[in-house]
């Protein structure tokens, strides 16, 4: 694995999407299924400077490879869902700040206590950096399923065009997250089983501690049933490759909860 932060440094740019025509939704619009996917896309790469203020609280602040790292993807992320806004505009939905205003008023108790629970457990665990990897990994290869599930669903070759340039800046992602998690685990076992431990009590699929249940269930059922299952398994087995993290199954576990019909 291993991930050049210098290289990455010097690459950081918004998604393109001036090439893109947007216009062409007007002739030939989503189906609703793919905008309900698109709206919970558009609003997840939209919190991630929420996860980041839950970040920086921790540990992982002080090393400043991991802030450089954070501060450039979160750039990244908040084009990704500019970039899933002017879908959604092309379509006649609100996008962007209007749509983003209120769902972060909405965030209740859970959210404001946030910050302290991370800055807690990363207080009295010294290994919680390895966690915080681990988890990144695992959301980024999720989001880089579930946008390759996207466009095989929505088969619209503007869309396609652009999850696939979504995908390959969540490809660096993937790399960073899991050259780190993959560093910090084989160098300690205690690192490993705090990993295990918190995964298996606390990991939910990306978006769901902020998005309607109804709306992850959607997501994943539309996404990875039946012909998007092997997607999701092929999460399990990236994870399964991880020092100390074989057997987990995570995202079957999330396809079982929330993916039964
Ligand atoms: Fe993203
Ligand atoms: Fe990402």
């Amino acid at each position: 694995m291993g991930f050049d932060l210098a290289d990455y440094v010097g690459r950081v740019q918004p998604v393109t999407v001036d090439d893109l025509d947007f216009g062409s939704f007007r002739d030939r619009p989503l189906d609703p299924e793919a905008l309900r996917c698109l709206r919970y896309m558009h609003d997840v790469e939209n919190h991630t400077v929420c996860y980041l203020r839950d970040l920086l609280v921790t540990r992982a602040h002080r090393e400043p490879e991991i802030t450089t790292f954070l501060t450039l993807w979160n750039f990244e992320e908040f084009w990704h869902g500019e970039a899933i806004a002017s879908v959604l505009r092309a379509h006649g939905e609100l996008a962007g700040i209007d749509r983003v205003a209120p769902m972060r008023r909405s965030l209740g108790r859970k959210d404001r206590a946030e910050p302290l629970l991370m800055w807690l457990a990363s207080t009295v665990a010294p290994d919680f950096v390895a966690v915080h990897m681990t988890w990144g990994a695992i959301n980024e290869w999720s989001t880089q399923a579930a946008y390759a599930r996207l466009g095989a669903r929505a088969k619209h070759p503007v869309l396609s065009e652009l999850l696939r340039r979504l995908m390959r800046q969540e490809g660096r992602h993937i790399d960073f997250y899991s050259s780190e998690a993959a560093r910090r685990l084989a160098r300690s076992r205690a690192a490993q089983r705090l990993t295990r431990f918190a995964l298996k009590k606390l990991w939910t699929p990306v978006g769901a501690g902020v998005m309607p249940a109804s709306e992850v269930r959607f997501l994943i059922r539309y996404l990875f049933a039946d012909e998007g299952r092997a997607s999701a398994q092929r999460i399990d087995r990236c994870v399964d490759r991880l020092p100390g993290l074989e057997g987990l199954g995570l995202a079957d576990r999330a396809l079982r909860s929330y993916g039964s019909f």
